[in-house]
């Protein structure tokens, strides 16, 4: 096999969606005789799959493609590739050859499953390859048998993004939606619960429009009922939801799946009306809340999670306190909170009223705090409760410990037994922090 006695690592940056192209990459390395190390400086081939999402994304990767130049000095025959979104912009190639010359193989979103041969192009030809398909890309199915990695697994059930929020560099960089068939995500899934898997998380950057594009139509709310009979699978989890497309029909039959878990992914982005719209979002406040509403009634004790963008162009304060004003009333569990990034080529980017760095920063400080705040809170208040927590393993804060997560999506570290990685415990909640509650297991 063409990778027999050769070595690989690969570095993740970015979203779900590359946490998985990486470990379809990974697999398919391990089918051709590569074996995985975790040293960067043991491997005999070091991919980085790449984001672009902002600008600090791309920095990192050039900080890391500075740092293992000095690896390839060392040995010439390692193999130097660069993957993910950051390949696919538009003069991105040209512009990382330059500013890394070393890099051996230049490898698009579209374009994975070539991995292998095309590494043994660069062995063979001893000179730089790149490979990057631009549009859409295939939706490519019958890859090597996929390898579970423990008992939760990823698995993508739409590429690319029509969506085109102004401020967004996704849909340019992974193509026009396309679903896959429901029977092929059913056989993953299968084959993976077979493997041991009890908790799957179905990925696209808006799960709710899956299966619009089929032949046979299918709706989200379908392929949930599908899933929820999977024999053996315990628990579904999805993300990313767009508040546009939450239908009622969806809310009510993730009440009705029981083994869909409690927590909504609901990015919002702005809570002024104004600039929801600038960034073409396709909602109001009003009917955000509203949605916000519904899914608290239909599922009580829900998570609910969010992303935030604090400095979009031409944000004044009023539009700001807006969404101070929206996330104090929502009470989310949890936010991820960005600075606006502009992204060369999104509409955005060319937007009047680009809003000066210390602004921005001191916007997302004020909003931080009083997510925090809430965040605390809303933690507090589960304090004294059992709860079922997947063990994911030992904390990666304190190994002496386990750490877990609740349906709703909550991160419990709790004294246990490495043994019960895998396994569905009842925890009995003790403390309560910002970011993650404290527990203790419960036999009751
Ligand atoms: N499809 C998902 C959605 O609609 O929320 C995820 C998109 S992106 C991978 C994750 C988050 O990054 C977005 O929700 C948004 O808050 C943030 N983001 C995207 N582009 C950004 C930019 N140019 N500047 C700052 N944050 C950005
Ligand atoms: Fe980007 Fe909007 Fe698509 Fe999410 S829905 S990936 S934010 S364009
Ligand atoms: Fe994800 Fe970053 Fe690409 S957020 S889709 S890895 S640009």
């Amino acid at each position: 096999m063409a990778g027999q006695g050769k070595t690989f690592k690969i570095v993740t940056y970015g979203c779900q969606m590359n946490q998985r192209d990486s470990e379809m990459m990974a697999d398919l390395l391990q089918a051709a005789g590569y074996e995985p190390v975790d040293d960067e400086a043991e491997a005999g081939l070091i991919i980085l799959d790449t984001c672009c999402v902002r600008e600090k994304a791309e920095n990192k990767v050039y900080g890391k493609l500075g740092q293992i130049e000095k690896f390839k000095s060392a040995n010439p025959d390692l193999v130097i590739a660069v993957a993910g979104c950051m390949v696919q912009q538009p003069g991105a190639a040209e512009r990382i050859r330059q500013q890394a010359p070393y890099v051996d193989l230049l490898l698009g979103t579209h374009n994975l499953a070539e991995l292998p041969r095309l590494i043994e192009e660069v062995r063979k030809m001893r000179r730089p390859v790149v490979a990057v398909q631009g549009g859409e890309g295939p939706v490519v199915e019958n890859l090597p048998r996929r390898r579970a990695r423990g008992a939760q697994a990823f698995v993508t059930i739409t590429y690319g993004c029509n969506n085109f929020c102004t401020y967004c560099i996704v849909p340019y960089v992974r193509g026009r939606e396309r679903s896959r068939r429901p029977e092929d995500i059913l056989k993953e899934i299968e084959d993976l619960v077979d493997q041991g898997v009890i908790e799957v998380t179905l990925l696209g950057q808006n799960v709710n429009s899956y299966g619009r594009d089929l032949e046979n139509k299918v709706t989200f709310a379908d392929l949930l009922t599908m899933v929820n009979a999977v024999a053996g699978l315990k628990r579904i989890r999805y993300v990313t939801s767009h508040p546009r497309d939450f239908t009622t029909e969806l809310v009510e039959t993730i009440s009705r799946l029981e083994k869909v878990c409690e927590h909504v992914h609901l990015p919002v982005q702005a809570g002024s009306n104004r600039i929801l719209e600038l960034m073409h979002r396709g909602y109001t406040r009003e009917q955000y809340l509203e949605l916000v509403t519904n899914l608290r009634r239909h599922i009580p004790g829900i998570g609910l999670t969010t992303d935030l963008i604090v400095g979009f162009p031409g944000e004044t304060e009023e539009d700001f306190q807006e969404t101070l004003d929206l996330v104090a009333k929502v009470e989310f569990d949890n936010a991820f909170t960005f600075m606006f990034s502009p992204r060369k080529g999104t509409v955005a980017a060319g937007l009047p009223g680009q809003l000066p760095q210390e602004v921005k920063k001191e916007r997302l400080k004020r909003l931080m705090e009083l997510q925090n705040k809430i965040s605390l809170a809303k933690n507090e208040a589960l304090v004294g409760e059992v709860v079922e927590v997947l063990v994911e393993g030992p904390s990666k804060t304190d190994p002496s410990k386990l750490s877990g997560r609740t349906r709703t999506n909550k991160l419990v570290i709790f004294p246990g037994d490495a043994e019960l990685t895998g396994r569905l415990v009842n925890v009995r909640l003790t403390k309560a922090q910002t970011w993650l509650l404290k527990g203790e297991i419960s036999r009751a």
